[in-house]
């Protein structure tokens, strides 16, 4: 069966069980895991509550006017810092079976490294056991990009070869006190955002050796190398302590290029991307544990070397391949351009734009490219069909089994000249919920594509980081003045999809 885009642009439909009938009979295989997802700067607020110390995004979203859209911090954003019980009590009277939140390393540690913050230790301690009895099952990520400002002071953060180990102490600390009840570990949320969302953004204002554009390439290989490393001594770790109690991997960010035709100019460009952007961490399932001889061979001495020994490390570290493919593109030649990445074709930093090279949504077209937010309403679910059968059979064919650990669709927020009801009756993103997992069946059971788990993004509305909250993402609407979450109709969908299908 195929699954079909049942949104035509412009005609808008009541929700409907599933609209596939084919498939609708189809169930999940056993043991599929699901749930929504979230991070702590994106949802905790309490930014500087109970001795937490500062990350990078207080200091960009306080200290750079601009940078974030409507110039909003996570400073309080929906306060799941102070209201985790309503939260989780919510996840578990929809019945949700899982939640992926990340602990915040500040808050832990709130130099980064040394004394360590009790009340920061004491909430996530009651976080873990609220879900635990809620039968909430926690699948937990120890980082989602809030880098210790004092480390970024000190050295520099991912720039330097220090972040290993002091990441290792934090990830170290927290795996051993909760290990007994989280059986999932993401160990870094999409490095391939290195450097900029990690600790570098404004670095020639804070540290001109990383200024210019060799700087911030350098920057940008430095700090994944370090992410890769520092990843895989703490699987390591892991591994070696805890036998295979649970499993651990990293996130990645990618999405689904669609060579535009079979000429040798469009199937490079949709190469490049995945080699610039999921072959860069492609080394736990490379036979070699290495970078791929492309980007070596185009980055020269920029892109730093593995020891042997590293590459041992890497090799083998993940134990599942996570992805979150929210949309898909075509990637073809042109000579200029506006579309996403023709912005970036000549800038080096940018060597997956190299070429001729520009990238289109697929499906509907709605709104201008490049508006954050608003190009992101592309037709994905297609797309990751196809992209789960490429990852699996073609890029990576030693990874076991692959989990989407976010999928959501982004509507522009327009705060009080939105009314609640066009807000909370969000019938794009309910269609995209459907349609994506109606795709991930098809790659199951069409393709035998080894999908095991699949969770949205996000549990409700949060900051999206250079978006601020003119971009929301939530299953559930969050009021950012009295903070009351209300389900939107794309939760029901969501929900509703996964009773027909488990
Ligand atoms: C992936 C990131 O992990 C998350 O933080 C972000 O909000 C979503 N993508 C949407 O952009």
């Amino acid at each position: 069966p195929e699954p079909t885009s049942y949104l035509q642009p412009g005609i808008f439909h009541p929700l409907v069980p599933s609209y596939n009938r084919e498939l609708a009979d189809l169930k999940l295989p056993e043991g599929f895991s699901w749930g929504v997802a979230s991070s702590s700067y994106q949802i905790e607020g309490a930014a500087k509550d109970e001795g937490k110390g500062p990350s990078i995004w207080d200091l960009l979203s306080h200290r750079i006017p601009g940078l974030i859209a409507d110039n909003s911090t996570g400073d309080v954003v929906g306060s799941h810092y102070w209201l985790y019980k309503q939260d989780i009590a919510r996840l578990a009277n929809l019945g949700i079976p899982r939640f992926s939140p990340s602990i915040s390393w500040p808050r832990i540690f709130p130099f980064g490294k040394g004394p360590v913050n009790a009340a920061g230790v004491a909430h996530y301690d009651d976080v873990i056991k609220t879900l635990v009895e809620a039968h909430v099952k926690p699948s937990v990520t120890l980082f989602h990009w809030e880098t210790p400002l004092a480390l970024f002071n000190e050295y520099g953060a991912w720039n330097h070869p220090q972040i290993v180990d002091d990441y290792v102490a934090y990830a170290q600390f927290v795996i051993s006190r909760y290990d007994e009840y989280v059986d999932e570990w993401f160990t870094i949320n999409e490095p391939q955002h290195c450097n900029w969302q990690f600790s570098t953004y404004p670095a020639g204002e804070y540290y001109p050796a990383y200024d210019g554009i060799t700087g911030g390439i350098q920057s940008r290989y430095l700090c994944g190398h370090h992410t890769l490393l520092a990843h895989a001594k703490v699987a390591k770790w892991y591994h070696d302590e805890f036998h295979g109690r649970g499993r651990i991997t990293f996130k990645n960010s990618g999405n689904y290029f669609e060579p535009n035709t079979t000429s040798e100019g469009d199937l490079d460009a949709a190469q490049r991307q995945y080699d610039f952007v999921l072959g860069w961490f492609g080394g736990p399932w490379a036979e070699d544990g290495d970078y791929p001889q492309s980007l070596k061979d185009t980055l020269g001495d920029l892109l730093p070397a593995f020891t042997d020994e590293e590459k041992e490390l890497i090799k083998g570290s993940c134990d599942f391949y996570a992805i979150d493919p929210y949309t898909s593109y075509t990637a073809y030649e042109i000579d200029g351009g506006s579309a996403a990445c023709a912005a970036n074709q000549s800038n080096p930093a940018w060597p997956e734009c190299a070429g001729s090279v520009s990238l289109e949504g697929n499906g509907f077209p709605i709104g201008p490219a490049g508006d954050q937010g608003v190009s992101w309403l592309y037709d994905t679910p297609t797309g990751v069909r196809r992209f789960l059968s490429k990852i699996t059979k073609e890029l990576f064919p030693s990874v076991p089994d692959i989990v989407v650990t976010e999928f959501g669709f982004a509507e522009p927020f327009e705060g009080e000249l939105d009314s609640l009801q066009t807000i909370l009756w969000d019938l794009r993103r309910a269609d995209y919920y459907q349609s994506y997992l109606d795709n991930i069946l098809a790659a199951i059971y069409n393709d035998g594509v080894n999908v095991t788990g699949a969770w949205g993004w996000a549990i409700f509305d949060n900051f999206e980081w250079f978006a601020g909250s003119k971009v929301r993402f939530g299953l559930q609407y969050v009021n950012y003045t009295s903070l009351e979450r209300t389900p939107k109709a794309s939760m029901f969908q969501f929900l509703n999809w996964f009773k027909e299908h488990e």
